[in-house]
């Protein structure tokens, strides 16, 4: 059984070997499992791209996807975490992607259940396919990641995207510098990145990636105003055209326009955003691969997608 819980527990070769199924299903290359398989996400949390693109990459591997929402399920009569993913595992459920608003809410499953988890978000913790998907992004665009300098721009204490990118770029050979406000910005995140002022980052790097305010995990509001926060630490047009060339514009998403980044670069040729949505779905195609592969009855079935 393989889990998917952070990017920190997977080897470069693997990263590697994710990324190159990803790619193969991105050139239309198909696998589905041999016999009929359950999937159920549970999304104890918002979402649009990874929930969705989830679904997609589910139908799309021929999985039968559980229909379940944290609302309408027994969760709000106070049923665990653990009671419910024993209870769909019992019921047949083969895997479970699961997003929380608990920091390695994980934990508590591990060595409990059969089935495999993917982690679709925790917390301020990690948010391995969204880090997969955008290192398949900027692979598509340089090929290698050796000496690449990647700036990691916003809210990087309150990120489950910033830390886990900057661990596993900087194992595939990247140079990564965190940038934004320094208040947000701690010496325990040194490990991962250095600091970087933002016109430094934004003018010198191959790869320029924004982070969106995480508001819901603040305690209390900004000291900025939108306006005061993208002068100071957004992309604005006029830093975009001190950008090197050929370096690219990244953000996660959803995008708060007209503050980490200007409403007209969104869309503009530097920008991958919509790049990484299309992404999203290979790399989660990949991810349950690897994962269902291990569960009875996972083995290659359509169109025998090789290694
Ligand atoms: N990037 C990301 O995780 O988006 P969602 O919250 O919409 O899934």
């Amino acid at each position: 059984m393989e889990n998917l819980l952070t990017t920190s527990e997977l080897t470069v070769p693997e990263i590697q070997e994710i990324l190159k199924c990803a790619q193969a299903f991105a050139e239309g290359k198909e696998w589905k499992p041999e016999k009929q398989l359950f999937l159920a996400n549970l999304f104890f949390e918002p979402s649009t791209r990874t929930k969705c693109s989830f679904e997609v990459a589910e139908r799309k591997l021929g999985l039968e996807v559980i229909p379940f929402e944290t609302t309408t399920s027994s969760v709000v009569k106070g049923e665990t975490l653990y009671d419910t993913i024993r209870t769909l595992e019992s019921i047949g459920v083969n895997g479970v992607v699961i997003r929380h608003k608990e920091d390695n809410y994980f934990q508590e499953l591990i060595g409990k259940i059969k089935i495999p988890v993917i982690n679709a978000g925790d917390g301020c913790g990690n948010h391995p396919t969204q880090s997969l998907l955008d290192l398949l992004t900027i692979k598509q665009e340089f090929q290698s990641f050796q000496g690449l300098k990647v700036s990691i721009i916003g809210d990087i204490r309150h990120s489950r995207v910033a830390r886990s990118n900057a661990d596993a770029l900087t194992r595939l050979g990247a140079n990564v510098v965190f940038s934004g406000p320094k208040e947000w910005f701690d010496d325990s995140m040194l490990q991962e990145a250095n600091y970087e002022d933002v016109d430094t980052a934004i003018e010198t790097s191959d790869v320029v990636m924004l982070l969106r305010i995480q508001h819901e995990r603040h305690d209390g509001s900004t000291s900025w105003t939108s306006e005061e926060y993208h002068q100071m630490y957004g992309l604005t047009k006029e830093r975009e055209r001190r950008m090197k060339p050929g370096s690219i514009i990244m953000h996660p998403a959803p995008v708060n326009r007209d503050v980490e980044i200007a409403d007209e670069l969104v869309e503009c040729e530097r920008s991958r955003i919509f790049k990484q949505m299309e992404n999203g779905v290979f790399i989660r195609m990949a991810v349950l691969k690897r994962s269902l592969q291990s569960v009875e009855g996972g083995n290659v079935h359509v169109n025998d997608y090789q290694k």
